[in-house]
């Protein structure tokens, strides 16, 4: 059934366990991931972000996670607005069906200029009041996502921000934090710790300096009742790195977020974990895997079966992992 971000993540807090938010455009990602979910008995948070409504469409979307919901009737299903850059965006995504929104007003509409912390109070507070009206929950994001090394936001994926970033904006700041979730009520709060979408997080494996578990702890202290959220959690597992570049594809050595730093994550109050870019790179490496074995292919399905079983295989390493297993 579909449930709200607020009870999922609340069940989490109770129980100390995190659950991945893997984000879906299409029925392929869909079916591999409740796959995973219904083999290891999880709940799950579904998330499409602004590109994936529009790729597939708000229609098909909903119907899309109502038939999940109803092929998986054993598995609770959240179904959440990734980055939601104004009120347009999070109120017509609770008209589709969306229980839970991310207004992310960390950067403004464009979502690359980084908003001030009045603007980001404001509209995150009159989303969250609109959607508690509806019953919808709401995730807000203080901080802005981006590299320690670089300053920089990383890819270019509609929720980056642009120009060179000071490590006071990449790091959310414990009291500030405190502040916003009084002034919001928001649900859940997205922090910055040096972490930043796409593949290319880290150049090498994350140590203190460049990735600051140290920023959730402090954060934990103050708001030890705050659902908190880490973007940008993907771990571009080497092994999918080098299924990739076996078959052809030309992806430079990086690092992402090792799992056992999210699972510390999650023992300090880390409930909601985004994965995007990972699920990508299973589906395609066996995309790539099966074009070179099998040049004479021309089936669809003969390339969708192993990418949604290595996305399943995924899926169910981080429900394991991150203790949402069992918990569905
Ligand atoms: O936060 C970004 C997510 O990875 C979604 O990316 O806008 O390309 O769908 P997208
Ligand atoms: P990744 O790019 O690390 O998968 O992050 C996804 C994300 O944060 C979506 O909001
Ligand atoms: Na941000
Ligand atoms: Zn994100």
């Amino acid at each position: 059934a579909l449930i709200t971000l607020r009870q999922l993540l609340d069940h989490a807090a109770e129980h100390g366990y995190g659950v991945p938010a893997f984000n879906i455009n299409n029925m392929e990602q869909g079916l591999a991931i409740m796959q995973a979910a219904k083999a290891t008995g999880s709940p799950v948070i579904l998330q499409a972000s602004r590109g994936a409504r529009s790729y597939a469409g708000d229609i098909m979307l909903r119907h899309m996670v109502v038939a999940l919901s109803e092929m998986y009737p054993d598995n609770h299903i959240v179904l959440h607005q990734d980055h939601g850059n104004n009120d347009a965006t999070c109120l017509s995504a609770i008209r589709h069906g969306f229980t839970s929104v991310m207004m992310d007003g960390s950067l403004h509409e464009d979502m690359k200029t980084p908003a001030d912390f009045d603007y980001n109070v404001e509209i995150t507070a009159r989303v969250t009041k609109a959607a508690h009206a509806v019953g919808a929950s709401v995730e807000g994001e203080l901080g802005v996502l981006g590299s320690l090394e670089t300053g920089e936001a990383g890819e270019e994926d509609g929720s980056g921000a642009v120009g060179k970033l000071s490590h006071d904006q990449l790091l959310t700041d414990p009291d500030q934090a405190v502040e916003f979730v009084m002034a919001t009520r928001c649900d859940a709060l997205a922090i910055a710790c040096g972490t930043s979408h796409g593949a290319y997080k880290f150049s090498r494996k994350p140590d203190g300096d460049i990735l600051s578990m140290e920023t959730i702890r402090r954060i934990n202290e103050k708001l030890p009742n705050t659902h908190l959220v880490m973007h940008g959690s993907s771990s571009v597992p080497q092994a999918l790195q080098d299924l990739i570049n076996a078959n052809g594809g030309e992806m430079p050595q990086t690092y992402g977020v090792p799992v056992e730093e999210i699972e510390r994550g999650i023992k300090m109050g880390v409930r909601k974990v985004n994965i995007d870019t990972d699920c990508r790179m299973a589906m395609t490496g066996q995309f790539r895997k099966i074009a070179t074995d099998k040049p004479a292919e021309f089936d669809p399905r003969k390339f969708l079966i192993p990418a949604m079983k290595e996305l399943e295989d995924l899926c169910r390493d981080r429900f394991e992992r991150f203790g949402t297993a069992g918990q569905a």
